[in-house]
């Protein structure tokens, strides 16, 4: 499983070369980017053929070496900047011509000159008919590869081929090829920390441009819209939240580059395209799915920052009934309890405080930046000590009485309260600028968070090599 943050400032060289698997090499660029790496694309003749540079060019933010005899539009030579930048070179998908090519030193394309020249790691996902890999010509060239280079190969899979064969060469897992490159990396230092001595990122323009981008890499979690708790199967307490904000914050991080989950709760307005959901529709559901989200099996943080948009229940129904309560002339009383603190809780366990506030756990890794918003009423005197109490790094405060914020509007007037001490009142805006406003307060956030490990100058724990 891809996790975000294990390439975080890694340059990762993507080759690709002429087989009908190159369309698979869109997605493993993109998990590469989940994971946090910088890529350059490098592509065989063939390649190209097969797949449009253009379409990794903007999915990287840089331009495609294609062209072995091309120089860089600064003058560098491509493959030599590549080979001494990257901090691995992934081959993916590999041809059986792209192996014997490589394994005798057959510089011809861009690919394998970057392989000649680095010493960077080296990451192959060989793909093709099964005669093809079977062939003793490949087999022999796959050897050489493995052990006389040391190359890592991500032996091929099973299953249907392009040929309508069923046998031996479908390009491994993408997933198998990230977890490869992250290993193949280890504990080595950022070769290259300093983008001036990387191959170029393409002119800023547009909405490719720099700012467009600075969530790239990024794992962002959303939640959004109200909470509706049980009271028999067929009502529940909820709220007038819409989820407008919410969705808004996922649709901006998701254009920003960041990959985002929304914790969805009953919402009114649509889910956005490109986004993972996760349906939670009552405080507990909410709570659940972002315990599970923000700590990986491995114990790494799940997710770099969370926008807790969602309005969730304070009170839920004490005693919810499994059959619809029957109409009485007597009336009815309901029983409400406190809903967990969601936010609290996540403040307090991604530092690895207890529930009294004190150390009794292992913190979270790198340390999500915690993002949370504060309805209030009649002005917002409380929010500075909310936002002590629930230990958030951003607390959105909106006087929702107030005409054109809050529940419903398309507009919000917000104060942002940071952890700092910082307070910074933004005018009436639209929710999707608002949403602008937070992502560049967690951008700064996460720049200073992941600072030392990007100039290699400290060691942030969980970061830097894993
Ligand atoms: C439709 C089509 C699909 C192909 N798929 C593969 C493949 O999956 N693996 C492979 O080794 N060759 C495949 N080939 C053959 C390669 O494209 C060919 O050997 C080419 O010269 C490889 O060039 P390169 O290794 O420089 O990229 C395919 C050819 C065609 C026409």
């Amino acid at each position: 499983m891809t996790q975000p943050g294990r390439l975080a400032g890694r340059l990762v060289a993507l080759g690709i070369t002429g087989s009908i698997a190159a369309f698979k090499a869109v997605d493993l660029l993109r998990l590469f980017r989940a994971e946090g790496a910088d890529v350059v694309v490098l592509m065989t003749p063939s390649a190209t053929r097969f797949v449009a540079p253009l379409t990794l060019a903007a999915l990287s933010r840089r331009p495609v070496d294609a062209d072995v005899l091309d120089l860089l539009p600064d003058g560098r030579i491509g493959h030599v900047i590549t080979a001494d930048a990257a901090d691995v070179v992934v081959v993916a998908p590999a041809t059986a011509h792209w192996l014997g090519a490589m394994a005798h030193g057959l510089a011809a394309d861009v690919v394998t000159a970057t392989c000649l020249a680095t010493s960077a790691p080296v990451v192959v996902g060989p793909a093709m008919d099964g005669d093809m890999y079977a062939h003793p010509a490949t087999q022999a060239n796959v050897r050489i590869l493995r052990d006389d280079f040391g190359y890592r190969i991500v032996e091929p899979e099973t299953g249907g081929l392009a040929s309508g064969q069923v046998g031996i060469g479908r390009l491994a897992a993408l997933e198998r090829i990230v977890d490869a490159a992250v290993e193949a990396i280890g504990e080595r230092p950022i070769r290259k920390p300093d983008p001036a001595d990387r191959p170029p990122r393409l002119p800023d323009a547009g909405n490719l441009d720099r700012d467009a981008d600075d969530l790239g890499g990024r794992h962002v979690v959303v939640t959004a819209g109200g909470t509706a708790e049980p009271i028999d199967p067929v009502r529940f307490i909820g709220n007038r939240s819409t989820g407008t904000m919410g969705v808004a914050v996922c649709e901006a991080a998701r254009d920003r580059g960041a990959r985002v989950t929304l914790v969805a709760g009953t919402l009114q307005v649509a889910i956005p395209a490109g986004v993972e959901v996760v349906r939670a529709e009552t405080a507990a559901a909410m709570e659940a799915a972002l315990a599970a989200l923000v700590e990986t099996p491995t114990g790494r943080a799940g997710f770099d920052a969370l926008v807790m948009a969602a309005a969730v229940a304070d009170f839920r129904p004490a005693a919810p009934v499994d059959h619809k309560i029957a109409r009485t002339d007597a009336g009815l009383t309901l029983q409400l309890v406190p809903n967990p603190d969601i936010l609290a809780g996540l403040g307090r366990r991604v530092r690895g405080l207890d529930e009294t506030g004190a150390p009794g756990g292992r913190p979270i890794l790198p340390r999500p930046v915690l993002v949370g918003f504060a309805a209030e009423t009649g002005g917002l005197d409380r929010v500075a000590a909310k936002l002590r109490a629930k230990r958030v790094d951003l607390l959105v405060a909106n006087d929702v009485g107030e005409p054109g914020s809050g529940f419903g509007t398309s507009t919000n007037r917000v104060t942002l309260f940071a952890a700092d001490g910082e307070v910074n009142a933004l005018p009436l805006l639209p929710k999707r600028s608002v949403a602008d406003r937070i992502l560049d307060r967690i951008v700064t956030l996460l720049d200073a968070r992941d600072e030392p490990v990007q100039t290699g100058a400290t060691a942030t724990p969980g970061r830097t090599t894993s």
